[in-house]
């Protein structure tokens, strides 16, 4: 079967969904690309003609929908009409950890990709191309073409023919445009030549021919969840010896300097910090040592689930070693904290480090004063889940928002810098000093002030990975 494809639609229009969808029409202008979802509120911000307004903050993204939006990109919440009208279909919704039932706390939910394949089995034309683009687990399409192919004598599904590709993302949030435009690679698994040469097609209006791989359906499934397992397990190998590094005075970016520079370990990835966070590092490793246990592979599973218990423990020993620091008690000691997105660059706190550590410092007594240049005061207080923690009006009082960063260290005892924002790499410590109760420390979990700057201004001074 060849394929013309005129009319693409993307059902999840999230932080995967909006700017991958954006790429593709500013790259494909005689295709029209319909991204659906079934939240009004998200929709309408991605439509807002105020283009701060977008729902997901990411460098590059409003000047793309600046020039493709109501031409060739459409943000609808009218899901079965543009599946209606579609050529090819790409599943981009959310795929949290289960919360209940068989495989709570590991297994992936499914219940969105399933209700999604259900919606295209109803109201898509025959031979359209369906594509995984959520992170799902391995044999995942196999549900998917169940679903698809299974006969439905209400609607006919029988006489419907669909080709099911996986073609996960590998962006990363805060440099997604940039990883979209030149990325490192398209994996596209698949076992039909045509469909496969049509998704190509797509991608080749930009990514050259050579970064394109092919494998087959499973392959390309379990690679998206072992590329980013991989990632975080770099990430709590830094960190494990970022803690060596404080006990011993040896210093953590000289120690990632040179292992990073032997060829075969490379220096990318080697950066300390509090934790890995984000929406997926943490659901896809216990999706697979989820996995690993369904098919009997328990060692395997427990090398992965250690990668996700050091990440736990780095997280927890900073707020341990904040209270210790600060003479072992915290309580109604005013602490400012910058940063509070799980990396710079994006407003997303999806397991964000910042949430437990403020969790801990609040537990603990502490007055919260918080700042972050992208995180919303909403966001923040759903995040620390205070009020579901019961009506302590002292646990509902423990925290406030702040616009600036230097209002922060108005009377704190500490600063503690949780993000790597830019702007904390040029902050004016003089000022910051003057403001502050003394002994005033600053814990830096990034690795990215001017320690010798905030040393000079009279801060007592905690870098992570440094004796
Ligand atoms: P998200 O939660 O930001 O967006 C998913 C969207 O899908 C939501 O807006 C939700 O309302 C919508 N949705 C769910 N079911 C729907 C339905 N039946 N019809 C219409 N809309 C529906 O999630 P995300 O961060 O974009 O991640 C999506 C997938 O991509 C996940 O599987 C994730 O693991 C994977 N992924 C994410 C990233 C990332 O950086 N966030 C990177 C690579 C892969
Ligand atoms: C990660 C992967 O990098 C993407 O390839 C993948 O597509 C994505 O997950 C996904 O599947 O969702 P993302 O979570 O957006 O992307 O961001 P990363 O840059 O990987 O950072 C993840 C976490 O690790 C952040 O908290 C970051 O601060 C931390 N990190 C990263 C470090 O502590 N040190 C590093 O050297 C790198």
């Amino acid at each position: 079967m060849n394929f013309s494809i005129k009319n693409i639609c993307c059902i999840g229009a999230g932080y995967v969904g909006g700017p991958s969808m954006s790429m593709i029409a500013l790259n494909n202008p005689s295709i029209k690309v319909n991204v659906v979802d079934l939240n009004i509120k998200r929709i309408d911000e991605w439509n807002d003609n105020n283009l701060d307004k977008l729902p997901i903050y990411e460098p590059g993204l409003k000047e793309i929908i600046k020039l493709c939006r109501n031409k060739n990109l459409f943000f609808k919440t009218s899901v079965e009409e543009s599946i209606a009208e579609a050529d090819m279909i790409f599943i981009c919704v959310n795929t949290p950890t289960k919360t209940k039932g068989i495989g709570a706390g590991q297994a992936s939910d499914l219940i969105w990709v399933e209700a999604s394949a259900r919606q295209i089995a109803k109201h898509a034309r025959s031979n359209v191309i369906v594509i995984e683009k959520s992170t799902i687990p391995v044999k995942t399409a196999l549900t998917i073409k169940t679903i698809l192919n299974c006969s439905d004598a209400e609607s006919n599904l029988n006489e419907k023919r669909f080709y099911v590709l996986s073609n996960p993302e590998f962006l990363s949030e805060g440099t997604a445009i940039n990883d979209l435009k030149n990325p490192d690679r398209i994996l596209i698994g698949g076992d039909d030549e045509k469909s496969i040469e049509a998704l190509e097609d797509i991608y080749k209006t930009w990514v050259p021919k050579k970064k394109i791989i092919r494998t087959n359906l499973w392959s390309s499934e379990l690679s998206k969840l072992t590329a980013n397992a991989f990632l975080a397990q770099r990430v709590s190998s830094i960190n494990s010896i970022s803690a060596l590094c404080e006990s011993t005075g040896a210093n953590v970016n000289e120690v990632a300097k040179a292992i990073g520079s032997d060829s075969r370990i490379n220096p990318k990835f080697l950066k300390t910090g509090p934790g890995f966070g984000g929406s997926c590092f943490k659901k896809d490793i216990l999706n697979l040592v989820y996995l690993c246990n369904f098919y009997g592979l328990q060692e395997v599973a427990l090398y992965w689930q250690n990668v996700l218990d050091l990440n736990y423990w780095q997280t927890k020993r900073i707020s341990k070693i904040i209270v210790n620091k600060l003479f072992g008690t915290i309580t109604e000691k005013k602490i400012g904290i910058l940063g509070f997105s799980f990396k710079a660059d994006t407003n997303d706190t999806r397991e964000s480090p910042s949430i437990k550590i403020c969790q801990d410092l609040i537990e603990e007594g502490a007055i919260l004063k918080i700042y972050d240049p992208k995180v919303s005061i909403y966001q923040i207080e759903s995040d620390l889940k205070l009020k579901e923690k019961g009506n302590n009006s002292s646990k509902t009082n423990s925290w406030e928002f702040h616009q600036n960063l230097y209002d922060t260290a108005h009377e704190s005892d500490a600063i503690i810098v949780l993000t790597e924002w830019e702007e904390f790499s040029n902050i004016d410590w003089v000022r910051i000093s003057s403001l502050m109760r003394k002994p005033s420390w600053v814990f830096d979990t990034r690795r990215i002030i001017d320690r010798d700057k905030a040393m000079e201004s009279g801060l007592e001074t905690w870098i992570i990975g440094q004796g």
